[in-house]
């Protein structure tokens, strides 16, 4: 991997429905590169459901995001070192009710922290769910990375999660507030205006206003997320993730890169009650899986059909 780390990448993990592995997978991936000899900062960015320290098998420090947030303390000092080479993280802040809002400022002011961080990467693990925050940071990242589970539910949600945040970015980008109200009512999909897909809100938009239109097109373009199927059972399962790569480029107008895939394993859920993360023992089937899904992210690549 080593070409291709010619800047600092942030990536955030996301999902639409809780329990899928958001904070295994983040753990997994960032052991994975930093066996690679790769510099990988962790961030608990789950405001409220902090857990990440367990995924590592560490107690929870002392220093944490909420120090940054709240006590205006230097980043450098909330970055704890973990047993694992090249591995940082900055552990989720423990007083739930202060930081789980944070202000639009203070979340910038942390994202401009990690872009000065000296590692080559960061890895942002998210809470579940369509919340602003949540939202923001997936938006903000330079990867966002989408956990799913192969069942109906969790698809459901996945579906949701992507258009929440389509049109959470399109509002963030529209100045003008008749955009913004019609991209409010887009987004209720019961909308009188007859706005059905992100691609007919746009085509609205232009005809609103020409500019703002564009650039809203050129937003849809660049957003680009990143599937990856956790606890996959069998082939079928995992036709689930380029049906889903299909489906959101035909209803959302979205380019969606199906990076990898997990298999269930009883070999998780032994490694988590031990508190020993399962890439730190550097073998086993899934620990492929967690290479391919690190090198695809980085290299933006991504699975091929069979
Ligand atoms: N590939 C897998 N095989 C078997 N079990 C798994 C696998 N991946 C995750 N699990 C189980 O799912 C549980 C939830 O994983 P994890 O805590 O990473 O989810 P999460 O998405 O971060 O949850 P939350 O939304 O609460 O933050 C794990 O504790 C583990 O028991
Ligand atoms: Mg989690």
């Amino acid at each position: 991997m080593g070409q291709l780390f010619d800047h600092k990448e942030i990536f955030a993990f996301g999902s639409g429905k809780g329990g899928v592995g958001k904070s295994f997978l983040a753990t997994n991936v960032a052991l994975v590169l930093g066996r690679k000899g790769r510099k990988v900062l962790l961030v608990d960015a789950d405001l409220g459901g902090a857990n990440l320290h367990t995924c590592l098998g560490i107690p929870a420090p002392e220093a944490n995001l909420s120090d940054f947030i709240h006590h205006n303390r230097p980043i450098q000092d909330t970055i704890i070192r973990t047993p694992f080479e090249n591995v940082w993280l900055i552990s989720g802040g423990q007083d739930i009710l202060g930081i789980a809002n944070p202000k639009h400022t203070q979340k910038m002011r942390l994202l401009k922290a990690l872009q000065e961080v000296d590692v080559e990467v960061v890895l942002l693990d998210l809470g579940a769910g369509t919340g602003h925050n949540t939202l923001d940071f997936f938006l903000v990242a330079d990867k966002g990375v989408m956990v799913v589970m192969p069942e109906p539910t969790s698809v459901e949600n996945a579906y949701r999660f992507i258009k929440s945040a389509l049109y959470r970015r399109l509002i963030v980008l529209a100045s003008d507030p008749a955009v913004r109200d019609l991209v409010e009512k887009a987004s209720d999909r019961r909308n009188d205006a007859g706005i059905r897909t992100p691609a007919e809100l746009v085509e609205q938009v232009v005809k609103m206003d020409p500019t703002t239109g564009q650039m809203l097109r050129d937003s849809l373009k660049q957003f680009r997320p990143r599937i990856v199927l956790n606890q996959v059972r069998s082939l079928a399962d995992i036709r689930i993730g380029f049906a889903m790569q299909a489906a959101c480029q035909k209803y959302f107008g979205l380019e969606v890169d199906f990076v990898g895939y997990l298999e269930n394993d009883d070999q998780v859920w032994r490694s988590i009650r031990t508190r020993q993360p399962l890439a730190a023992m550097g073998g086993g089937k899934l620990f492929r899986s967690f290479e391919t899904i690190a090198f695809n992210l980085l290299s933006n690549q991504q699975l091929k059909p069979e």
